[in-house]
């Protein structure tokens, strides 16, 4: 049912996404690229990859790196299909984030930005992740932290108006939930993107 709306939802805005949300994005996104530390002989996995503009931007600096985006919405996928149409090894596929349909152990890196917190399924979406990562492969999820007084008034105020919305967490709730799908935190930080909007940003592994 939510994904259905969130679906709705992004076919809609995607003509104007990424003129309305320029701003947001390119900050957002280049600040996953440098903290992710990609090298360019890894395989990516981009959940609720939009528009496909942090594979835009990646393949900027590494026009060879091998990278799959799934989102629900075809809209979204369709617009970075275009923007990424002349680099074959780049591709997109519509999917949800708690059953995607690549075999186990096919990606060095999975990340996902801004978009956990539409994930009707999180320990569904992270226990996808565990099953897809290769031995020694790390998940980067940049989202929305309710540990910002903003973030927290949107969380109330969204789950009221707006039936995409799941809800975001604590930088703390939401390393509990990393814990209770056998991920370790790796590195960690919480970041502010303007002077109200703050983000959180996670690397982890698979528990040994
Ligand atoms: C705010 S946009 C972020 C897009 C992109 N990651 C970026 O930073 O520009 C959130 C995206 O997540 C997608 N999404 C939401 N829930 C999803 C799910 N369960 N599975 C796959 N994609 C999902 C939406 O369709 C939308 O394109």
């Amino acid at each position: 049912m939510t994904e259905t709306v969130v679906r709705q939802q992004y076919d809609q805005l995607a003509k104007v996404y990424d003129q309305r949300w320029n701003n947001y994005i390119f900050k957002t996104l280049s600040f996953l690229k440098d903290w992710a530390e990609i090298s360019p002989q890894a395989t990516l996995l981009d959940i609720g990859c939009g528009t496909g503009e942090f594979e835009s931007l990646v393949l900027t600096e590494h026009s060879a790196q091998q990278m799959v985006g799934v989102d629900i919405s075809e809209k979204m996928l369709e617009i970075a299909k275009q923007k990424c149409h002349a680099y074959s090894h780049v591709s997109f596929q519509t999917a949800s984030a708690s059953a995607l349909p690549f075999p186990d152990h096919s990606f060095d890196i999975i990340v996902s930005a801004s978009a956990f917190h539409y994930f009707d399924n999180p320990k569904a979406a992270l226990g996808e992740m565990q099953r897809m990562l290769k031995p020694n492969g790390k998940v980067v999820i940049l989202d929305w932290c309710k540990d910002y007084l903003f973030c927290r008034i949107c969380d109330i105020l969204l789950k009221v108006v707006d039936p995409a919305y799941q809800q975001c967490y604590t930088q703390s709730e939401f390393h509990n939930l990393l814990a209770s799908t056998q991920f370790d935190v790796q590195r960690t930080t919480k970041v502010r993107f303007s002077l109200v909007w703050g983000l959180m940003i996670a690397t982890a592994i698979p528990q040994s």
